[in-house]
């Protein structure tokens, strides 16, 4: 009891207003400014997304073309951030890579760090969606000992974070266009999720009117999470480990006993409750991405059975648990040659378009004041200090 509502993981708080994205978890629907997850994984391109949620409405041909041209001048980083990279161990995880070169922006751009100044937001956003691709890959190629390289902007955003990603110095890189549309459809999926964890953490770092390459810094250390971000790798790590569809029921029956901490990665989800529309989409991109691709993957024998399994079992029916959107991703993702260090990586590179909407809305609402939850204490009362030589 006291004067808060206590209300732990914030099942029924809202910490806001935000006109950017709709769920409805019950009927399975994910809308960004109004259309439908399924009309913009089909149609649209993640660029065109990125613009719908920082402006509020699709844009033009022209405005298509400038608002591309814009993010395609800010994706070279300084070149002394560079240095920063090796400065870690070679097997750094990329998300803690990620987290300390992401921070360290707030180092380099001055001229895009006054909040209150809307050109200078717009800038600071500008950037940040630029420069994950190219921060996310060099963080690729540290690991692996190859050579960093720039951005070639005559490529798609997506082509050309493939190119950084794949491509070395001595030879030309083909982008793959099935492969680039699907990379493109998952940052599409993972641009936008209203106040999940991360998102809520830019929003409440930024409402003390901190840096917004810190903020960003901020919701990327809480993506990585087994819970949050850190699902597809872990998922992906737990399909491999399966390895045949006929040590399935051992995980289902792990999944379910109480005394195990084991979880099924890429099932359940807070808010979706019948199934999450984004599975939907990405599981049947993963059937175009491997048969265009000619790659078999005995890993996909063991999700779809698994998948059907858990469906059919009262455990997860009564729980209301079913596949989200990383337990697929992680399939194509490792079929286009990621390893699965960098998956989680790839959601971050793709959230910070919705971070960074997320943070320019609440930046712009009248009714932001800097968060600051409330407590129910449940310490001992007032008592009197006692000298240590009484102890
Ligand atoms: N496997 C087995 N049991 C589960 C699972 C699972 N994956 N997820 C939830 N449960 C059970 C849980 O044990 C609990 O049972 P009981 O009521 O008997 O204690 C019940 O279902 C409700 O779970 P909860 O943890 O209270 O639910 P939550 O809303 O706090 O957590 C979740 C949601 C996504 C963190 C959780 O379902 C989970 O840990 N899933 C696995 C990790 C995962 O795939 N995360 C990715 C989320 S989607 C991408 C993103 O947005 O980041």
């Amino acid at each position: 009891s006291g004067r808060f509502t206590y209300d732990p993981g914030f099942t029924s708080t809202a910490s806001c207003e935000s006109k950017l994205t709709y769920i409805d978890g019950e009927e399975g629907i994910l809308l960004h400014r109004g259309y439908s997850i399924e009309q913009l994984s089909e149609d649209s391109s993640f660029m065109e997304v990125a613009y719908l949620m920082l402006r509020g409405e699709l844009p033009t041909p022209d405005e298509y073309e400038e608002f591309t041209r814009t993010i395609t001048l800010h994706t070279m980083v300084h070149e002394q951030l560079k240095t920063l990279y090796n400065g870690f161990r070679r097997d750094a995880h990329p998300m803690a890579i990620m987290c300390g070169v992401v921070g360290a922006l707030s180092a380099f751009y001055h001229d895009s760090t006054d909040i209150n100044d809307p050109e200078q937001r717009k800038i600071a956003s500008h950037r940040m969606i630029a420069k994950m691709p190219t921060i996310a890959a060099m963080a690729y190629k540290y690991a692996i000992g190859q050579p960093f390289l720039y951005p070639d902007n005559s490529l798609s955003y997506t082509g050309n974070f493939l190119r950084m990603t794949f491509g070395v110095p001595a030879e030309p890189y083909e982008v793959n266009p099935v492969v680039e549309r699907a990379l493109d459809r998952i940052f599409i999926l993972h641009a936008d999720h209203e106040q999940n964890a991360s998102t809520s953490t830019v929003r409440l770092a930024g409402s003390s009117g901190a840096n917004p390459f810190a903020c960003i810094a901020a919701g990327i250390a809480c993506l990585w999470g087994p819970a949050h971000g850190g699902a597809n790798e872990a998922a992906l790590n737990m399909l491999t480990e399966i390895g045949h569809p006929s040590r399935i029921p051992e995980y289902i029956a792990r999944a379910k006993d109480k005394d195990d901490p084991f979880r099924l990665m890429g099932f359940g989800h807070r808010v979706y409750k019948n199934y999450d529309p984004r599975a939907t989409v990405m599981r049947k991109t993963v059937r175009e991405v491997l048969s265009s691709l000619g790659v078999t993957n005995p890993v996909f024998d063991v999700a779809l059975q698994l998948e059907e399994m858990a469906l059919n079992d009262d455990y997860f029916i009564e729980k209301k648990l079913f596949p989200n959107v990383d337990f697929y991703s992680g399939i194509i993702l490792s079929a286009i040659g990621f390893p699965t260090s960098m998956f989680t990586a790839l959601f971050a590179l793709a959230r910070t378009v919705g971070w960074v909407a997320q943070w320019n809305e609440m930046i712009e609402d009248p009714a932001q004041r800097i968060g600051r939850p409330r407590q129910l204490y449940t310490g001992p009362t007032q008592r009197d200090y006692i000298p240590l030589d009484k102890r």
